[in-house]
């Protein structure tokens, strides 16, 4: 059989949006209501949707973006919903939630932005560094490269360990490099999409925490998070950032971070 690609056009899919709306009381259950039904915030919940089933398309088989299920697909059939609405309010606040849940977090402090992972290591050059203060990355890929590349665009004094190929940076390689300088970051990337190298997170954590307590140390979870396991609290991660279209399973864009609020020990 001849693949296809995916055939849900912008104007069949808007159809499908509109029907159920539009429809009668019971259609209408298929979704969460709308905040022209006037419900209480308790009902805005996403209903099991058993009928929608998105038509054949070409597998997406590639590690992000990823296939979306067709109850994900169906629960973003849904009308457009003020930021500063009332209604906004307990969702927002539940996804918050559940990002904490997601990487083991009761004090980090989760952004939910628009925008692609590439997004979250734009947050970090800006926000987390100065032109001319110091980050380690350590690099196990492609997707090392480009952070690092990232933060030099914003006069970032990066130096790289690059591990070889197909092998995650050493606890004795950070050890050395954290004993030369101080570093304002230090970043790595949890699961470098590229090579597929899983870097030992905690060892990280723990190691920076230890040798040098006033760094920040930022993980890129655009390909782990919800894949693999973070413990952001217990193993001294200070800044997550991912986005949703890979482990989260849900369709592009929105891109997530999660920091702690009061960086490390000694670090104001
Ligand atoms: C590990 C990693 N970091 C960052 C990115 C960039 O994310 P995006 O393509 O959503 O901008 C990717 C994308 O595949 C990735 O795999």
């Amino acid at each position: 059989m001849v693949p296809r690609f995916f055939s849900l056009t912008p104007v069949a899919s808007s159809l499908r949006i509109a029907r159920p709306l539009l429809g009668s009381a019971s259609s209408i259950s298929f979704l969460r209501p709308s905040a022209a039904l006037s419900l209480p915030p308790s009902s805005l919940v996403v209903r099991k949707m058993s009928t929608f089933k998105q038509e054949p398309h070409k597998l997406l088989v590639i590690p992000g973006p990823i296939e979306v299920s067709d109850d994900v697909l169906y629960a973003n059939a849904y009308p457009p919903l003020a930021h500063t609405s009332p209604e906004f309010i307990p969702i927002f606040g539940d996804c918050i939630r559940m990002i904490r849940d997601v990487v083991y977090t009761t004090t980090g402090q989760p952004f939910l932005i628009a925008g692609s992972g590439t997004l979250g290591w734009d947050q970090v050059a800006s926000n987390l560094i100065e032109p001319g203060e110091n980050a380690l990355l350590l690099n196990s890929g492609y997707f090392g490269d480009s952070f690092t590349e990232c933060l030099r665009a914003y006069g970032a004094n990066v130096d790289e360990i690059r591990a070889s190929f197909g092998k995650a940076v050493t606890q004795a390689e950070l050890e050395q490099a954290l004993k030369k300088k101080a570093y304002k970051l230090v970043c790595f990337t949890h699961v470098d999409t590229s090579t597929a190298v899983l870097s030992d997170a905690q060892m990280v954590g723990e190691t920076v925490r230890r040798i040098s307590p006033n760094s920040l140390v930022v993980l890129d979870g655009v390909c782990s998070v919800a894949s693999e396991e973070i413990q952001m609290d217990a193993w001294a991660i200070d800044v997550v950032l991912t986005a949703s279209q890979k482990g989260l399973g849900r369709s592009s864009w929105p891109q997530h971070r999660c920091s702690e609020p009061e960086g490390p020990p000694g670090s104001r």
